[in-house]
């Protein structure tokens, strides 16, 4: 069978670690060329190093026009193109409801959250355009659907724009047969929950394997997303596959979208909380 992404050029924005590690895996092993753009740069030129020839690594801040053009760029001169823009990267917002939220609270959230999102596809039209094709895939939450107590307004309400965005996004592109749409993840065990603990990046690497139990209950399903169930997701939504769609929201949630099980506050806080510290412990014993 050919590999369904072959000829295929992607940038892959968060490439480097949870759900964008895992689409950059399968669309390398389904024939795509990937530049991965990312902040954490010596995990991406690991990545660049695993997968020579088929991955280049942009430092890339998703907050800078600038780097966002460059990462376009690389696509052009690397690779020779731009058919698949996969915007994953994200970082959490301030724990902070509607009482306590600041300016620069919701400023730093929407640069990252939403702002980037408008950029990344302002600048992969041209790329697109000249290759008379594109698939521009957009990250959205769960979270903006079903509302639980502590998630920070600013992650909510960004994330809820994006889906509008997809949306006028999907209208606005079509007559250049670019197509957009979102995917809409749900409780995914990745590196962003130590990030909403204050963790630093290493201990919120190590909390995820902490977390099996508090991820299990989280939606009807009986366990947690793998990032390989929002890979196929994003694979389907590169490939010639869904040459048709366009302007959709595709939930991998477990069913999280239907149904949000009933999760004490205090409980979620209670986890994060231990795992972090176990996570901590788990470092310092390693130095
Ligand atoms: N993990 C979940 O349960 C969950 C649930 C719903 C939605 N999401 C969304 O899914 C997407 C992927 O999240 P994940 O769980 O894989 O997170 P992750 O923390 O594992 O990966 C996020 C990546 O984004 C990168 N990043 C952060 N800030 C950046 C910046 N300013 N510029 C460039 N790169 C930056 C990080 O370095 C990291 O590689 C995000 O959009 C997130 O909001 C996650």
């Amino acid at each position: 069978m050919q590999a369904r992404l072959k000829g295929k050029v992607a940038v892959v924005t968060g490439g480097v670690s949870g759900m964008g590690l895992g689409i950059v895996e399968m669309y390398v092993r389904e024939g795509a060329k990937v530049v991965v753009a990312d902040i954490q740069e010596s995990k991406g030129a690991a990545l660049e190093a695993r997968f020579r020839g088929d991955v280049k690594f942009c430092r890339c801040d998703i907050r800078s026009e600038d780097d966002i053009a460059r990462s376009i760029s690389m696509a052009e001169e690397e690779f020779g193109g731009l058919d698949i823009m996969c915007h994953v990267a994200a970082s959490p917002a301030a724990r902070k409801g509607l009482a306590d939220v600041t300016i620069e609270d919701w400023d730093d959230a929407q640069a990252v959250l939403l702002r980037s999102h408008v950029f990344l596809i302002k600048h992969s039209i041209p790329a697109m355009k000249r290759r008379g094709n594109g698939s521009i895939i957009l990250f959205s939450s769960a979270s903006c659907k079903t509302f639980k107590a502590q998630t920070p307004v600013a992650y909510v309400v960004a994330k809820g724009a994006v889906l509008h965005l997809g949306r006028w996004a999907a209208f606005d592109l079509a007559k250049d047969n670019i197509r957009v749409n979102v995917i809409v993840p749900g409780m995914y065990l990745t590196s962003i929950w130590g990030a909403t603990v204050g963790a630093s990046p290493a201990v919120a690497d190590l909390m995820p394997q902490h977390l099996h139990e508090m991820a299990s209950n989280w939606q009807p399903f009986p366990r947690y997303g793998r990032p390989s169930d929002i890979a196929y997701a994003a694979t389907y939504l590169g490939s010639d596959e869904s040459a048709f769609v366009t302007g959709t929201e595709l939930a991998v949630d477990g069913g999280l979208s239907v149904h949000r099980p009933p999760l004490d506050p205090e409980y979620i806080t209670e986890h994060l909380q231990n795992a972090k510290k176990m996570a901590e412990d788990e470092l310092a014993a390693e130095e």
